[in-house]
């Protein structure tokens, strides 16, 4: 079963640990520092390890602010160790259900056009393509309610 714990001073070496191989590094648009920093600096962003047993596997950065209505899923990631064993999927419903209890109606998140098991990861769990790009990723939507868009 896995856990999720919030960043702190305690547990920020086991984050920065964590790696993923170089095609994969090629993907993504942000470093650990730069996520570490944009989660800082956006005050309602919340960055969780997350964890199977006492192993960090991987973190979660979600961005919920009922204020202007924006629930988004900055980064997933799994260590390469620990990939297709379940849970980065695991951990997406886990973070679709947290953003669900904060109100979210949609849920947004961005993709490297590249990168095609995170995108038939996101489309498994029911987030589709819309016609948003930010900067070079592809944006994704989910619907937490069927009715509004
Ligand atoms: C994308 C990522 C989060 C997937 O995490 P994961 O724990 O390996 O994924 P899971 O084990 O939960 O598998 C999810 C699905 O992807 C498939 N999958 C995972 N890795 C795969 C691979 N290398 N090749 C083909 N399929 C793969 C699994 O078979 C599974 O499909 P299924 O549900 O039909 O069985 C992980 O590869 C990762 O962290 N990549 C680097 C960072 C990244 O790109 N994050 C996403 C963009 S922010």
């Amino acid at each position: 079963m896995l856990t999720y714990e919030k960043i702190n001073w305690k547990n920020i070496k086991s984050f920065l640990s964590l790696e993923i191989t170089s095609e994969q590094k090629e993907l993504m648009s942000t470093s650990h520092l730069q996520t570490l920093w944009n989660s800082f600096r956006i005050g309602y962003s919340e960055l969780y390890l997350i964890k199977h047993e006492n192993d960090t596997v991987g973190y979660v950065l979600l961005y919920p602010c009922p204020r202007i209505i924006k629930y988004n899923v900055g980064r997933l990631y799994i260590d390469k160790n620990h990939q297709r064993k379940g849970y980065g999927k695991q951990a997406l419903l886990w973070a679709i259900e947290k953003l669900k209890e904060k109100g979210a109606p949609r849920i947004l998140l961005s993709v490297h056009p590249d990168n095609i098991v995170a995108r038939k990861l996101y489309e498994s769990v029911g987030f589709n393509y819309t016609e948003l790009c930010w900067g070079n990723e592809l944006v994704m939507k989910y619907m937490c309610t069927e009715k509004i868009d």
